[in-house]
């Protein structure tokens, strides 16, 4: 008998090519309602799942003691308590690598619209109103030259801040530990929290979710930044307290926000949905249909490794 593996949504073509010798369960395209995804993991060896879905005891426990990996498509593994799995003897793996650049590349994109006011012009024009060049008319802040504040320099956060490089500007970081190799090819310059919210220009957050990072960024780490800031977050949602950050762009504490990750998504604070200086993505960061398929390939191949007996590529907690 074929061991069982659920998929816990549809994912790209690609990534079911190698578990085709399994005995395969691929859920819907939207996220499954919790009592259908206990249900489709009662005897699965594997799952591939995504952020989207709870794994925790409970799921753990659905599945039964046969369950040997969990291989989450994505960088971001803060929707699988990998306690649980730990005490339980489950693998958790990730899809680290792949989809650096295309993140990074999303990161920038919302620097850049932000800065230039991008959402707000567009929507204008798209409603008819737009009458006429004027002078002042959409008029933003400038991204080349400026200082750009990257906190959380793992791979992604030098991708950006190559990025930044590109634009002329200057790289300033904060990170747990110090990357002397960033500091050398980027030229970029460690500092702490503080003095990078006071110094940056624009501040992209890239940390993972963790209850160190939850709400690192909050009212008083908003009131730190200059009003010409603009902060630009593509890591997780709750890094960022929401609230804060509402009101933030509406006294004009800081210029703009450019979003792509929210506290409870798919839900978005109204505030923010009301704010024209927020530039507001949902959830897109990885998303490119080549690395897609990347994720997809790496998280199937950690299944079909761990399933024949070998090591997985990217584990979490081994
Ligand atoms: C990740 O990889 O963590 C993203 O948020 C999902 O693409």
């Amino acid at each position: 008998m074929p061991d069982k593996v659920l998929v816990t949504r549809e994912i790209p073509e690609a990534g079911l090519q190698p578990l085709q010798g399994y005995d395969l369960t691929v859920l819907s395209e939207a996220p499954p309602e919790r009592d259908e995804l206990l249900e489709a993991a009662r005897g699965a060896s594997g799952v591939l799942s995504n952020v989207t879905e709870k794994i925790d005891a409970e799921f753990m426990d659905a599945a039964g003691s046969g369950l040997k990996i969990v291989a989450n498509m994505a960088v971001g593994y803060d929707n699988v308590d990998v306690e649980a799995a730990k005490e339980r003897g489950i693998v958790v793996t990730n899809t680290p690598g792949v989809l650096d650049e295309t993140t990074a590349d999303t990161a920038f994109m919302l620097l850049l619209a932000a800065a230039r006011r991008l959402g707000e012009s567009e929507r204008t024009l798209r409603a008819g109103e737009w009458e006429w060049w004027g002078p002042k008319l959409f008029v933003g802040v400038d991204v080349w030259g400026k200082r750009l504040g990257i906190v959380g320099m793992g791979r992604i956060g030098q991708a950006v801040a190559r990025r930044g490089k590109g634009f002329g500007m200057e790289i300033l970081y904060h990170n747990r530990s110090r990357k002397e190799d960033a500091e050398r090819e980027l030229d970029a310059r460690y500092m702490g929290l503080e003095e990078l919210l006071q110094t940056a220009d624009f501040v992209s957050i890239h940390t993972p979710l963790t209850d160190e990072t939850q709400h690192l960024i909050g009212a008083d780490e908003l009131g730190k930044m200059k009003p010409t800031a603009v902060l630009v977050n593509t890591s997780r949602g709750p890094v960022v307290d929401e609230a804060a950050l509402a009101d933030a762009l509406v006294n004009g504490r800081i210029f703009a926000a450019g979003l792509d990750v929210y506290e409870e998504e798919p839900k978005v604070h109204p505030k923010l949905l009301e704010r024209e200086n927020a530039v507001l993505a949902p959830h897109i960061g990885s998303g490119s249909q080549e690395t897609r398929d990347r994720m997809a390939v790496l998280a199937a191949e950690n299944i079909v490794a761990l399933l024949s007996g070998k090591e997985p590529k990217t584990p979490v907690n081994q």
